[in-house]
Parts: structure tokens; C-alpha cells; sequence
């Protein structure tokens, strides 16, 4: 009988562990509802404890994505059980995974526990979940690296306190696929009650092995895969969804296995996470990469156009990459973009539709057709506006040759102006320091990217920014007919991740607790002065602290994350 594998998509927790990539509530809802489309089995929505936009983040999905079942992961504590929880009480079938190192490394040198703690953790976060929902998943992190003997012991307990999915982590990336599924065997032929669970692989893609191992292991009892979108996730990334799921969908004479994943939905998806992470799909990359269907040689074209299948495994309409039509253009008014907007699956609101049609207006004005990613690029550019924070108003930029580039930003944050020119190396960088001037950020550039949205001289620009602020990476991205807006867009939204992150925040408390201090040494004494700076030290430390508590985690008291 054809064995139906599970697909838990981990794009929004382990997939935004990528370095730089720090998506706000909208941008996770909308992804969420594109993985529903996409008909994955499993959401892994967040790690709710582990800020408080993370916890509304994982509660807004659980609150409005209808189909998979929405999970959120926490570690054995109960206080993460508790966040997780209240995280996703509003779920339709809701989810906690929990997890614990099991290798010796992590116990010993991370955990600084024992064998016999880490199986009592385990035991009792499975048990304590399961007061609060029926569907427990439990992973031994770092699983490949542990002990099999202990492994088995840990699953066995796992299951006993009542865990339903049992999930074997290679959270390095360290196995390879024939090992991998030895493992999992071993799991599987020695674990009391194992053939009452989901048995399911979370594998990471430090060797490039993500998809082999994970479905090396479906080939041995296996019936769950962890996975991401493009294949994000920490370090290296995850087993890749689309890469995963066609495999399992082109080689059904090889495995008899199928998912139920609607792949019509898969470029959509990789298109819509790409954009709001600011992380780019690679040209070569299987399935959804642009050249992933594009026949350059001649003897491939030759064959192609006689018959398809003589060089291509599965069509480009399987995974929903299909021709953009052109279908608005400079008549068209803000009802035609707004019923467009809405059948490709975007509900912007007023505010938002607004500056969406005037910037497809300007657009249509300066290029004759306009396709579907015109207009896609233009809608994930707005939800990509964290209405809240900085918004470029207006900038001016100039230069020529012999003449100095010279920038003018206007930005508004809450109702305030910010007003800056600057002059530059060029009008990205004139126009890159104006916007830090204004906005009196400090941020090194540690990469500038641009690609054209579609073909044509006249095409839009579409510029990824990485910036470190504070010692942290940020991504930001922005599009525009015009590079430099282009340029200014990606750059206001990487200083925004930032402002969203609590990254300026956090130096500003810092800031003040050193002022306090020094103010109130130089005024009194000795003994005085350092009662002050304990006070100051004490008034930034509760600020802080306030900062990261969830604000509305429902009625129980919780200890801060
Ligand atoms: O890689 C890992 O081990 C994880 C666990 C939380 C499952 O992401
Ligand atoms: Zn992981």
C-alpha cells in the first residue's frame, strides 16, 4: 500500500533561525497561509518563549491559519510548555515539540546534566504537554551524535509519558544516508511502542545530505519529515520542502510513497519566503531555482521542443511555475489592483493598498507591460512596511561625471519627520548615509545585492541588504523601478528588523544606565555615586526585562523568557 509521509514545515522556527533573517507578525502570517495552501500536515509556527513578537507571532497563526495542524516548540521547561500553550490554545489541532540533547557532548558540556536528568527532562515536558494538548512531539537533539542505547531509553520514556510523534534529529548535518537509516531502524525494532507513533526526521544540511538522509529514512519505517522552504533553517539549512516533496512525487516508481502536498503551491511558496527573508533562491537550485526548468544547450532545446519529457523529470506546472500573464496596466484603478491583489492570494489594508497603487501607477507609467511579478513584487514590498516603524517618504538622489553623488531622505516613524542629505561613493552609498544620518543608526554594509524582477532594460530592481547593527546581522529588501529607491527601500527595512529586533532599543537602555551612572558619580560622594549607578544599572536591567516579557500571554503569571 502506498505509505503516506507527513510533511512538518519548519520554515518559520528552524528556517528563521537563519542567520539575518527576523520576519514580523504579518510577514509569518502570510507565510503561514501560503504553507496552508500548499497543504503541509504540520506548521511549526515559533519558539513562543522565546520573545514576546515571537509569542503573538505563533498565536496570530494559531488564532487564523485553518488546515495543518499548528505547532510550537519549546524546550523541557515548563515555563516554555506553558508559553507554547497559550501560544496556540487557538489552534485547530494544536501541537507542542518538545525537545532535549541527548549526545554526550551537549549533555556534558552544554546541559551540564546527567543520562538520568535528561530522561527525567524528557519525561516530564512529554507529560506536562500532554496536560494541555493530545499531540506531543518529542526530539532527542543531536540524535546522529548520541548513544543508540540511550536514544532507545529516552524514546521509550518519551513515549510512555504519552509523546505521539517521536522525531530523530541530525541536528549537525554530521550522517550520511546508509547510517542515517541504520539509526532509524535501530529505532524503530527497539522502542516499546514505537509502531503506535509517528516516527519522523528533522535533518540538517551541513553536508549537503538534508534530503538523501531524510529519505533514506522514510525508506526504512519513517513517516515524518521536517523540512523548510529553500531549505533555510540554521547554518547550512534544512532538508528542503520542494526538493523533498517532488522527489517523493517524480520517483513513485522508485518509492511507493506519497505526501500530500499540493505542489502547484511550491513556487508560490518559495517565492513569497525568498522575498520576505531577503534570502535569495540560487539560479541552479532544484525545483524552484530560475533555471531550474531553462534548457540552454542546443541538442536540450532541440529534444525539449520534440518532446518534453526527452530532458525534463517533471513539469514546470507541477510545481505551479506558470507563464505571468500581463493583465493591468496604466488604466487600471485601484479596485482592478485591489481584486488582482486578492486573487493572487495578497489582502493588503487601506493604508497599504493605497501606497501599493501609487506605486503601480508610477510604475505604469515608466513600463508598458506589466506582469504578475511587477505586481507581487510591489505587494510583498508593502507587507514587508512595518507600518509602525521608519517609512521612506521621499528621497532625491543625483550625480554625473566629475560631480559629487549627493543624497536627500525624508523618512516618518509615529507622525515624526526625519531629514537627512549626504553626499557619497556613489548614490547608493549617498543616499545609504543619508538614511543613517536621519535615523541616527550606526550600520556596517556587509553585502548589497541586486536582480532584476523580470526581463527588460525597463525591469525592477530588486536589492538585498545585509547590515550589521550591534553586532547583528539584518536583512532588508526592497524593490523599485529605480535601483537606488530600490536601494534606500532595502535599506529602511534592514534598519527596521533591526528597531523590530530591539537591537537599537537595547543600546539606547545601555546608553541611559551609563549616563545615570556617571551623572550621579560626579554629583555625590563615593559611597552615594555607586548607590545610583546600582539604581540606574537595576532601572535599565527592569526596563529591559519588561521589554521581553510577552505583553498579553493570557491570564497566568509566567516566568520571563
Ligand atoms: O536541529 C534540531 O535538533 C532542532 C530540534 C529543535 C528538533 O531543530
Ligand atoms: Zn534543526
Amino acid at each position: 500500500m502506498t505509505q503516506r509521509i507527513y510533511i512538518f514545515d519548519t520554515t518559520l522556527r528552524d528556517g528563521e533561525q537563519a542567520p539575518g533573517i527576523s520576519l514580523n507578525q504579518r510577514e509569518k502570517v502570510e507565510i503561514a497561509e501560503q504553507l496552508a495552501r500548499l497543504e503541509v500536515d504540520i506548521i511549526e509556527a515559533g519558539f513562543p518563549v522565546s520573545s514576546p513578537s515571537e509569542f503573538e507571532a505563533v498565536k496570530a497563526i494559531a488564532k487564523n491559519v485553518k488546515g495543518p495542524v499548528i505547532c510550537a516548540l519549546a524546550r523541557t521547561e515548563r515555563n516554555d510548555i506553558d508559553w507554547a500553550w497559550e501560544a496556540i490554545m487557538f489552534a485547530e489541532r494544536p501541537l507542542i515539540h518538545t525537545f532535549v540533547s541527548t549526545s554526550e557532548s551537549h549533555m556534558k558540556h552544554q546541559l551540564k546534566k546527567t543520562p538520568k536528568q535528561v530522561l527525567e527532562m524528557a519525561r516530564d515536558a512529554v507529560a506536562y504537554s500532554r496536560k494541555y494538548v493530545e499531540n506531543v512531539e518529542f526530539s532527542a537533539m543531536d540524535a546522529t551524535r548520541s548513544d543508540a542505547k540511550f536514544l532507545y531509553q529516552v524514546y521509550t520514556e518519551a513515549i510512555k509519558a504519552g509523546a505521539t510523534i517521536i522525531n530523530v534529529p541530525d541536528t549537525v548535518g554530521y550522517a550520511v544516508p546508509d547510517e542515517f537509516a541504520a539509526l532509524v531502524k535501530g529505532i524503530i525494532d527497539n522502542v516499546p511502542g514505537v509502531e503506535d507513533v509517528v516516527v519522523s526526521v528533522h535533518c540538517h544540511n551541513d553536508l549537503g545530505l538534508a534530503v538523501a538522509n531524510s529519505l533514506a529514512a522514510i525508506n526504512v519505517g519513517a513517516s515524518q519529515i521536517e523540512c523548510a522552504i529553500n531549505g533555510l533553517g540554521e547554518r547550512a539549512g534544512n532538508c528542503s520542502l520542494e526538493e523533498v516533496v517532488m522527489v517523493i512525487n517524480t520517483r513513485k516508481d522508485a518509492m511507493d510513497m506519497t505526501t500530500g502536498v499540493n505542489t502547484r503551491e511550491i513556487y508560490q511558496a518559495s517565492r513569497l519566503v525568498s522575498m520576505l527573508t531577503g534570502y535569495s533562491v540560487q539560479p541552479n537550485k532544484a525545483v524552484v531555482g530560475d533555471n531550474a526548468f531553462a534548457h540552454e544547450s542546443g541538442i536540450h532545446q532541440d529534444g525539449v521542443l520534440k518532446q518534453r519529457q526527452t530532458y525534463e523529470i517533471m513539469s514546470p506546472e507541477d510545481v505551479g511555475l506558470v507563464e505571468s500573464e500581463i493583465y493591468l496596466g496604466k488604466h487600471s484603478g485601484r479596485h482592478a489592483l485591489k481584486t488582482k491583489l486578492e486573487e493572487m492570494g495578497f489582502y493588503l489594508d487601506d493604508k497599504g493598498l493605497e501606497r501599493a497603487f501609487i506605486r503601480f501607477k508610477e510604475l505604469a507609467g515608466k513600463k508598458k507591460e506589466i506582469s504578475v511579478k511587477d505586481i507581487e513584487a510591489i505587494a510583498l514590498d508593502e507587507i514587508r512596511t512595518l507600518e509602525e516603524l521608519f517609512l521612506l517618504d521621499y528621497m532625491q538622489s543625483s550625480s554625473g561625471s566629475g560631480a559629487i553623488p549627493i543624497a536627500a531622505v525624508k523618512l516618518s516613524r509615529e507622525g515624526k519627520s526625519y531629514e537627512a542629505t549626504s553626499t557619497g561613493d556613489g548614490q547608493v552609498d549617498a543616499v545609504c548615509k543619508a538614511i543613517l544620518k536621519a535615523t541616527k543608526v550606526k550600520a556596517k554594509l556587509k553585502a548589497y545585492q541586486v536582480q532584476a524582477i523580470t526581463r527588460g532594460l525597463d525591469a525592477m530592481g530588486d536589492v538585498t541588504i545585509k547590515l550589521d547593527i550591534e553586532g547583528h546581522e539584518v536583512v532588508g529588501r526592497g524593490v523599485s523601478p529605480d535601483i537606488i529607491e530600490a536601494s534606500a527601500r532595502a535599506y529602511v527595512n534592514a534598519i527596521n528588523r533591526a528597531v523590530q529586533k530591539g537591537l537599537l532599543e537595547k543600546k539606547k537602555l545601555a546608553r541611559k544606565a551609563k549616563k545615570t551612572a556617571s551623572r550621579g558619580k560626579s554629583k555625590a560622594k563615593k559611597k552615594t555615586a555607586s548607590k545610583t549607578t546600582t539604581k540606574a544599572k537595576k532601572t535599565a536591567s527592569k526596563t529591559a526585562t519588561k521589554a521581553k516579557k510577552p505583553s498579553k500571554g493570557g491570564s497566568k503569571a509566567r516566568k520571563k523568557p
